[in-house]
């Protein structure tokens, strides 16, 4: 729904006061990202913004040091999470102070791991003059032995060893699983070992994200997000079932995945400036419904009782053979789903926030139209699914979107009014996820609503609020509302938040926190006892800890032990792709995790109606 269906004409304000706080545009190398905060955010939150995920070991409490950053022109060492904007600035984040920066490296770093893709090129100058001297070039060169050619691979070798000696060739290879042999997908002419990328993909219910990934240092060329197309047939996972009841419904499906798949990708090709040809490897993770309609499983007993995946296995597939637009003789590696309900995601979030090896009771979050949680310690873990809805990714909000430019990401109350940060700093167009959050949130504090959802009336507020606040408590068609914009010039548009919206942020933050009450139970601890909780989602760049705590979205623990690690699902995916020694790791984690039911559990009904007030 847009701002059309919304005639608040009648009722609009009569004038809203224009807000002058000071923004100020933040520079992130080697990023090249750049982002417009308000004066007093700091340089966390302008990164969060940026969607560059930081170290926060110590929960921003200025003692790990493990966020220090660089102000440029005079390098000087700064903390991300203390430093507070005043003015214009560039910033150098060093690989260390990155979430995931220490599990990410470059070859021969002396660091925690090294990037071990599963598909490697070789450049071999001399055209060897047969197949048994091509594989002994190989093997002299690098530690591959026993290298088989596939059929494509031998074609274009005889097609190649007729051409000049002086180009060379570039053998693509891939590692067999614990060993050193290996097979050969491709020859290349000349040397192209500068070209190997691979593509981390997160299919999400109503968002898909892809990041392209230079395989040859692990550098991330470029990231892109869409809606899942598959939306047009529900915005559930529970719909999708449902419609995919005959085969030509389930192969629709699929199509539209791989469809939405390969426009992201020629899109991040395009902005890279790279050829899809280049791309070698793909790692994709998603929720069990949306891995079996990628790979054409059958999906109908995922819709009843007892839920069973068809397969949760991992799965390697030829991306020619699915219609994917990169390097057909590329790998397209699915990676391990946890039960029917809880897919890959959350095998990727839970090995992305160190979960492998956690020692402190940790509890990761991650918001998707399913909010998956996992909770416990390397020794012992559970992990549900409970139906979020797709608010908190900014559909079936009237105005809500993905993070995009024009979305809301923040809201602040400034003394006599609120003050907004939109993405891209133009006109407000939209609310993302971040930006509903916050901003319900704050309308709490404010009490223009109160503990069950409700707007209280304007007149009660009369005399309690500044003036500019109240004349923002509007009624629209539906109801009474809260105007967040009035902006029709450059391209804005007016947003406002309805008493609709707030009761989807309500169904989200209860199946959520029913679902977080119910693993706190299978553990046998209470909330306090939680040490560190790991918020992801692809709901926007940055949540304010203290907002999702207000709403009750998360426990009520101190704000330092809560780390925002944005889309962990993707980084997992990510560290899957660089290092072919997490496929293992992933698949152990997966089976590790035990899978809880909240909707058998005794109660969940009443956890769950109780959990939806503020
Ligand atoms: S010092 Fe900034 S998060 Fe620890």
């Amino acid at each position: 729904m847009l701002a059309g269906k919304h005639d608040i004409t009648r009722h609009k304000p009569k004038k809203l006061p224009v807000k002058q706080m000071k923004h100020c545009c933040v520079a992130f190398k080697p990023d090249g990202k750049r982002v417009f905060v308000h004066g007093g955010a700091t340089i966390l939150e302008a990164a969060g913004q940026a969607g560059i995920i930081l170290n926060t070991v110590c929960g921003r409490r200025g003692i790990c040091k493990k966020c220090t950053v660089e102000l440029e022109p005079d390098r000087r060492k700064v903390l991300a999470c203390q430093y507070k904007i005043e003015s214009d600035i560039v910033v150098i984040i060093p690989q260390t102070s990155r979430f995931l920066g220490q599990q990410i490296l470059e070859h021969g770093t002396r660091r925690q791991i090294k990037i071990r893709q599963a598909v490697c090129k070789k450049f071999i100058k001399n055209i060897p003059k047969d197949v048994k001297t091509l594989q002994a070039a190989l093997h002299n060169n690098t530690s591959a032995k026993d290298c088989e050619l596939t059929p494509v691979a031998a074609k274009q070798f005889e097609q190649l060893s007729t051409a000049s000696q002086a180009v060379g060739l570039t053998a693509v290879y891939r590692r067999k699983d614990a060993s050193d042999g290996c097979i050969i997908i491709a020859l290349e002419q000349g040397d192209t070992t500068g070209k190997l990328y691979g593509l981390a993909i997160d299919i999400g219910t109503t968002t898909v994200v892809n990041k392209l990934i230079d395989l040859t240092n692990g550098e991330q060329k470029a990231t892109t997000s869409a809606f899942n197309s598959q939306s047009i047939h529900g915005d559930d996972v529970v719909s999708r079932i449902a419609y995919a009841n005959t085969k030509q419904n389930l192969a629709e499906l699929h199509n539209l995945i791989i469809d939405c798949i390969n426009k992201l990708t020629a899109q991040i090709c395009s902005e890279a400036g790279i050829q899809p040809q280049d791309i070698y490897e793909a790692v994709v993770v998603a929720n069990t419904t949306m891995n079996h309609i990628l790979l054409r499983f059958p999906i109908k007993q995922l819709g009843m009782a007892p839920y069973k995946a068809y397969s949760v296995d991992a799965q390697d597939r030829p991306a020619g053979e699915m219609a994917l637009v990169i390097n057909p003789v590329a790998n397209v590696h699915t990676v391990e789903n946890i039960s029917g309900f809880v897919g890959s995601d959350t095998t990727a979030v839970a090995l992305a926030v160190g979960m492998t090896t956690a020692e402190k009771i940790s509890l990761a979050v991650d918001i998707g139209t399913n909010g998956e949680l996992v909770l416990g310690t390397a020794k012992r873990l559970y992990a549900t699914s409970c139906a979020a809805g797709p608010a908190l990714e900014g559909a079936r909000i009237a105005q809500g979107s993905r993070a995009v430019d024009g979305a809301i990401q923040r809201l602040f109350v400034n003394g006599n009014d609120i003050d907004l940060d939109v993405i891209g700093a133009g006109p407000a167009r939209t609310i993302c996820g971040s930006g509903l959050i916050d901003t319900v949130a704050e309308l709490l504090n404010l009490g223009i609503i109160d503990a069950t959802g409700r707007f209280v009336p304007a007149s009660r507020l009369e005399g309690k609020l500044p003036p500019a606040i109240l004349a923002r408590m509007i009624r629209d068609k539906t109801g009474p509302a809260f105007c967040l914009a009035w902006n029709r010039k450059n391209g804005g548009q007016t947003v406002i938040l309805t008493q609709g919206d707030i009761r989807e942020v309500q169904l989200a933050k209860g199946a959520i926190r029913a679902g977080i009450i119910i693993l706190l139970r299978k553990m046998g601890i209470d909330e306090s006892q939680i040490e560190q909780v790991f918020l992801a989602g692809a709901f926007g760049n940055y949540i304010r800890p203290e907002s999702a705590v207000r709403l009750g979205l998360l426990p009520q623990i101190p704000l330092e032990r809560i780390h925002f690690v944005g889309n962990a699902a993707a980084s997992g995916a990510e560290m899957v792709l660089l290092d072919s020694d997490y496929r293992v790791l992933a698949r152990d984690l997966a089976r590790k995790i035990e899978y809880v039911e909240i909707a058998h559990e005794p109660n969940f009904q009443t956890i769950f109606a109780d959990s939806m007030g503020f």
